[in-house]
């Protein structure tokens, strides 16, 4: 039996609208093309708003020795230099326009007393970077873009959720989706498409991300024939609410300590300033008078003269310092550790982290003005994802391209806290030139019934099971395995246990039953998910076990330490015969100039690294 559905044809389709996806479509719509944004989600309802600290770009506002050159460094190194270093070179030198431009749109950044874009602290930026609205910016760069995409005329699918990308011999020519309320069938014919789905972390039980978050631009890209690399990567944000238990893991920005919060545990020590590894030696404050001074300088606008505290390290730094102190038991009361910035005052803890005042306040009952934080890791992004040409966006499949977190490449192993706000507006405009720009010398693809009828079955083949499991149930304990075996500290045995579990539960979710109704029907949305849950987490597990090494988001308690020969080598995942596989491939040498820099900004932070210990003493 065939089932009905409605065509629709676009020159461009994005799928998603975080803040990538709505770059995406407004720079294909003002470039002329018929362009249309499918969203699983509402408008405005997106991970980008728990990019909450602010977004990277060399302005030089707060400190004009930054620039485009210091940033790629601070990228590469951040990266523990895997990233793309195209994509970063891309990136550092287009973020500040990119900035300037959502300005231009009528985004309302805090300011200097000179009235230019402010900047503040955050970990691995040399110098402060992030511009910023209070800890709000990732919902006012949303609003921002919301408003521009209204008047650049873009058609907008809300609460449609995409399942199959269609395919005309190599090319991707659409997709297909199911709308959530009423489970009606829809099919996309588009000349070009631009996944901007974001990432994966509903995989793990403790992650910052809402429900949204279950990979499906992952999933949808390797089905099409796409290659995902970093895959093994996965940030966990240190600092994430323990406590109470139905709000673990929601994000406590960065921002707490880029304004000057502080890390103790149960014994009320500083504890980072004994996790600095030899990477960073050096270059971060090694007492606490060091980093008062810093906080003091930095709070009342001075350019810092000594260095910062260890707080500010990279995040899989602190993140691991944090799982360490508790597993040693120096961990809060409820398995975490604190964070204070009540010291700071009312005055300013109100005007900078109003959003976290109103959080702590509302969810845990804790005024963050006069008591610290429990805080404890959570699964915040993956730096894994679609591999895609540096410039372009496209993926190895034509006519498919990816931006944001759902792509990969600019952050390597480990991402730069602002770098993900400042990627999705560099590279979603790029994504949005590039697939416009194609489409220009395309015809309407068809629309082959054939592959829309075979995804219309495997979408409805839930409903009519008649008896089975329910889906949340696998989602649970399949969210509390990927927590339990491949979290922040992984082990061979672990992981290959959890291939085998992944195999039972895709066993499980092919048998499960939401109910037969397609209307309204939650569960039956979840047993679709789980199909990309289970293929994404199955990526990640992989790639994980083949690094056996231990770097940025990826630690080995078997292979402790980075090995040299993999500091030059990717994981790439791929589907061949429906199984998901891995081969590794040798990253590419940097351009001579860029090395160039490299060494440049070494030198440079060495030697400011060395006046500033002398001004500390
Ligand atoms: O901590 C934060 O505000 C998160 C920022 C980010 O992930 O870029």
């Amino acid at each position: 039996m065939t089932e009905e559905y409605t065509k629709h044809e676009y020159d461009v389709i994005v799928i998603g609208a975080g803040g990538a996806g709505l770059r995406a479509a407004i720079e294909a719509a003002r470039s002329g093309a018929k362009t249309a944004i499918i969203t699983k989600s509402l408008l405005g309802k997106a991970h980008t708003v728990m990019a909450e600290g602010g977004c990277a770009a060399a302005l030089q506002n707060a400190d004009p020795r930054d620039g485009w050159k210091v940033h790629f460094h601070d990228t590469m190194k951040g990266s523990k230099w895997l990233a793309d270093w195209k994509m970063a070179e891309f990136h550092a030198k287009e973020a500040p326009d990119r900035v300037r431009e959502l300005e231009q749109w009528g985004a309302v950044f805090d300011r200097t007393p000179e009235n230019r874009i402010n900047q503040r602290n955050f970990g691995g930026h040399t110098f402060p970077r992030l511009a910023h609205v209070g800890d709000a910016t990732g919902l006012e760069l949303i609003r921002t873009l919301q408003e521009r995409g209204i008047h650049e005329g873009i058609d907008i699918f809300m609460e449609y959720t995409v399942r199959h990308l269609l395919k005309e011999g190599d090319r991707v020519t659409g997709c297909v989706a199911y709308t959530r309320v009423d489970g009606d069938f829809h099919a996309f014919s588009g000349k070009s498409v631009i996944l901007a789905t974001g990432g994966i972390t509903r995989c793990w039980s403790v992650c910052s991300g809402s429900w949204e978050y279950t990979g499906d631009g992952h999933a949808l890209a390797l089905w099409a024939g796409a290659e995902l690399r970093d895959m093994e990567f996965v940030q966990f944000h240190p600092t994430g609410m323990v406590w109470p238990p139905s709000v673990r893991g929601i994000l406590v920005t960065e921002g707490v300590r880029g304004e000057g919060g502080q890390l103790t545990n149960s014994e009320n020590e500083r504890f980072m300033f004994d996790y600095v590894p030899e990477r960073f030696a050096g270059d971060h404050a090694d007492t606490i008078e060091e980093s008062e001074q810093w906080v003091n300088e930095v709070v009342s606008g001075k350019l810092a003269t000594v260095r910062r505290p260890p707080e500010l390290l990279t995040r899989d730094v602190v993140a691991k310092a944090i799982n360490s102190e508790v597993k040693a038991g120096r961990g809060s009361p409820h398995g975490g550790v604190f964070l204070d910035i009540s010291y700071r005052g009312e005055e300013a803890i109100l005007k900078k982290l109003p959003s976290m005042h109103h959080q702590f306040k509302e969810l845990a009952g804790v005024d963050i003005t006069k008591e610290p934080m429990e805080v404890g890791p959570t699964a915040h992004y993956v730096m894994g994802g679609v591999r895609v040409n540096a410039e372009t966006q496209e993926s190895n499949v034509p006519g498919l391209y990816a931006c944001g977190e759902v792509a990969s490449g600019l952050h390597g192993a480990n991402r730069l806290g602002g770098n993900s706000l400042s990627d999705l507006i560099t590279f979603g405009k790029r994504a949005g030139e590039f697939a416009s720009k194609r489409a220009e010398d395309l015809a309407q693809p068809n629309i082959d019934d054939a592959q829309v009828q075979t995804a219309i079955k495997v979408m409805i083949a839930p409903l009519q099971r008649e008896k089975g499991e329910n889906p949340g149930r696998i989602y649970d304990e399949m969210r509390d395995m990927m927590q339990a075996k491949v979290g922040i500290i992984r082990t061979k045995a672990e992981m290959q246990e959890a291939i085998e579990d992944l195999k039972a539960f895709d066993e499980r979710q092919e048998a499960c039953f939401p109910g037969a109704s397609r209307k309204y029907n939650s569960g039956w949305h979840q047993a679709l998910d789980l199909k990309n849950m289970v293929d994404v987490s199955i990526a990640a597990t992989l790639a994980a076990l083949t690094r056996e090494e231990s770097r940025g988001g990826h630690t080995r308690e078997d292979f402790p330490g980075e090995l040299e020969q993999w500091g030059k080598i990717l994981n790439i995942i791929y589907m061949e015969d429906g199984e998901i596989k891995v081969r590794q491939e040798p990253l590419e040498e940097m351009r001579s100039d860029l090395k160039d820099v490299i060494d440049e900004v070494k030198a440079m932070i060495a030697e400011r690294a060395s006046e500033q210990a002398g001004g500390g003493q």
